[in-house]
């Protein structure tokens, strides 16, 4: 990915505008996480066993995040803030960029983990023991990889069998690709790539838990080892997250990515089921106070209904000063590579891509 489509520059947001995004929430719609269940039953929750089986090793590899981590971030945050004065600042931003670059193994030279250890400490002491470790797991929680430094970081948000993500993540190696898709199997098909291609699952059989992490850390740290097969490297810059995209919005710091991409997102074609739409006006909203300024978010569809509605929506926030339409939108080849299963689905049905870009203001 070139650099110039997606960079974004991280100083001049006021406090101001955070106060602006944090009061302009409390106005707006809010987003309909949970869908009908013949939705559920369609989209086939579960993976195979095999895909189960990948999820599991690359979660203990630190490739994956389960669903489990972003509810015990929510429920641990939501308790913590209503206990203490100490407790409150687990909440705060600077644990949030602690905790994401931690569990992401990036890199960050603006985080300050020392000064928030004593919190952990505190408000662990103050509650009953159950609770108390739950705290502990969750704030000590951390990549088994080696942390490296990222000059961006990118998120797709419902990303399918993941051949953009993966496109992406092998041409802009300093880039972090950070992938959530609610649909197991999906997770399950990227994940299984990926280990094939960087000869994890070679590495992991025959060892137990323990010796496939530090075989596996060290494998993709050492550009040069020299083992079979040397493909270590070739997706260290991907996380997937097996969730939904929309929350895990609201769990990351203010100012932490650098783009977001949306590519085919379900249309929800009826006017009554508009409400599941991943763009709305309250995802403007977090996606605002995430990014970075300058920050952009990318939209790829084939369906008329939803660029309307996604072009209606940013044009209704651009008039409060939130977003500028990047024109002509960056060339696709920059962000969106290949041609997926969707996006092919639709040129032979005869529809055409329709792509949009937003910058932050
Ligand atoms: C039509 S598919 C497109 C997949 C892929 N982007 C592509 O171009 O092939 C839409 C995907 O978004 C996923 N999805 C929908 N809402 C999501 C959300 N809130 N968070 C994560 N994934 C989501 C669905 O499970 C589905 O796999």
């Amino acid at each position: 990915m070139e650099a110039g489509a997606i960079s974004s520059s991280d100083g001049g947001c006021s406090d101001e505008q955070q106060e602006h995004d944090e009061n302009h929430s409390q106005e707006v719609q809010k987003y309909e996480a949970r869908k009908p269940k013949w939705w559920m039953k369609l989209s086939g929750r579960r993976g195979t066993r095999a895909q189960r089986q990948t999820i599991e090793r690359m979660t203990q590899c630190g490739y994956c995040f389960s669903r489990q981590v972003l509810s015990d971030f929510s429920r641990v945050n939501n308790s913590a803030k209503h206990s203490s004065s100490a407790a409150e600042q687990l909440s705060s931003d600077s644990w949030r960029r602690v905790w994401w670059n931690r569990s992401l193994a990036v890199v960050d030279e603006n985080d300050d983990a020392a000064q928030v250890t004593p919190i952990i400490d505190t408000v662990s002491n103050s509650r009953n023991v159950k609770h108390a470790q739950k705290i502990q797991s969750m704030y000590s929680n951390k990549s088994p990889l080696v942390p490296q430094k990222f000059e961006r970081i990118v998120l797709e948000i419902g990303f399918g069998s993941g051949d953009n993500i993966l496109a992406n993540a092998m041409r802009d190696k300093s880039t972090l690709f950070v992938g959530s898709e609610i649909h197991q199997p999906g997770c399950g098909t990227v994940l299984q790539k990926m280990e094939a291609e960087m000869g994890l699952k070679m590495r992991a059989e025959g060892s137990d838990i323990e010796e496939k992490k530090i075989d596996t850390t060290t494998s993709i740290s050492s550009e040069n080892s020299g083992d079979a097969p040397n493909k270590a490297t070739s997706y260290e810059n991907v996380r997937i997250l097996q969730g939904d995209g929309v929350k895990l919005l609201s769990h990351l710091p203010c100012k932490y990515l650098d783009a977001i991409l949306i590519t085919f997102p379900d249309p929800w074609p009826k006017e009554g089921h508009s409400h599941w739409r991943v763009v709305q006006p309250n995802v403007l909203v977090e996606m605002h106070r995430v990014l970075k300024c300058d920050g952009k978010v990318f939209v790829a569809t084939d369906a008329e209904c939803f660029n309307d509605w996604t072009r209606n929506i940013f044009t209704q926030e651009s008039s409060k000063g939130d977003w500028e339409e990047v024109t002509p939108c960056p060339n696709r080849s920059t962000w969106l590579p290949i041609v997926s299963y969707y996006e092919q689905k639709g040129i032979d049905e005869g529809r055409h891509t329709m792509l949009q870009c937003w910058k932050k203001k």
